[in-house]
């Protein structure tokens, strides 16, 4: 049965109407506080704002958008919503087994290593990849910078802390990427938590850098961002993808996650992707 032509305009209306209050709300946010989420993929960004808007029990989007610009706390609650901040040790093995056979030979030629790991929410991203190059011989020479716009998860990052029921799940995920020895090596389990070793930290500085504002951050050997640009959208990830081609030395390694690509990129040509399999780069020479 068709739907009446009047109820089809109430909901077109009613997305409209959506549609314009949240793109009112993300200028009340940059306009407040300087965080810029309009060029985010817009489905994330109305996932997230529906959920949030859910839960605070608030009547509608404009009534969230009054709240946030006189209540910082209230905005530092919706930041974190919309900052998707799921992290795991060794996340997909098969992209550390690779890093282990074609990324490490590369690195090894250089005399010092940087490594930026950019949006690294609570820091497990760069804990495996300090545990991976230390057991290929490369600890000395290594620096690591993790970054994120979030604050909360970067003080998480700091203290190196992971949650005791999550080891089985590391231990699995690190076997499977090719770990040399074992896991219970890089930590000191205290009741339900465990601490990551403190070695591991002494090469780590972690600082906030927002992707969408912020500058180059350096010369890098290699830059790890993963599962981040999948909600920016394009012309936002083009830009972001040319702040790491500014940022990388010749011949450095870009890492992305498993969803993403540089295949709509405008920089395409300026990298040569590693091995099929995963969403590993080389910026060419
Ligand atoms: C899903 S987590 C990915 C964590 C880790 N890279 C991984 O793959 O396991 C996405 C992270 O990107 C961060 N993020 C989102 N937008 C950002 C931006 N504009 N600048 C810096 N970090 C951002 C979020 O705060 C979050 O911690």
């Amino acid at each position: 049965m068709d739907v009446p032509v009047t109820k089809r305009c109430a909901v077109t209306s009613r997305r409209e109407t959506e549609k314009i209050e949240i793109q009112l709300l993300l200028e009340a946010i940059f306009l407040r506080y300087g965080y810029d989420f309009r060029q985010y993929s817009k489905a994330h960004i109305r996932r997230r704002i529906r959920r949030h808007l859910e839960l605070s029990n608030m009547e509608n989007i404009s009534a969230m958008q009054h709240r946030l610009l006189t209540d910082y706390d209230f905005f530092q609650m919706l930041l974190y919503d919309l900052s998707i901040n799921i992290t795991e040790m060794f996340r997909n093995p098969s992209f550390y087994l690779v890093i282990r056979k074609h990324v490490v030979p590369v690195l090894a030629t250089h005399p010092f290593i940087k490594i930026w790991h950019a949006g690294c929410a609570t820091g497990e991203e760069l804990y495996s990849m300090a545990i991976l190059l230390k057991e290929e011989g490369l600890f000395s020479r290594l620096q690591f910078y993790g970054t994120d716009f979030n604050d909360l998860v970067l003080q998480k990052a700091k203290e190196g802390i992971i949650p005791a029921k999550a080891i089985q799940e590391y231990t699995r995920n690190y076997q499977q990427s090719g770990g040399t020895h074992s896991f219970s090596d890089y930590y000191t389990a205290r009741y339900e938590r465990a601490l990551l070793a403190a070695e591991l930290k002494k090469k780590m500085l972690f600082a906030n850098h927002n992707l969408v504002v912020d500058q180059v951050f350096g010369e890098m050997q290699m830059i790890v961002c993963r599962n981040v640009l999948i909600y920016f959208g394009k012309e936002l990830q083009d830009r972001v993808i040319r702040l790491f081609y500014d940022s990388l030395c010749r011949g450095g390694i870009l890492c992305l996650g498993s969803r993403e690509s540089l295949r709509f990129s405008s920089l395409h040509d300026s990298f040569k992707q590693l091995v099929e399999t995963e969403q590993i780069y080389q910026k060419k020479y």
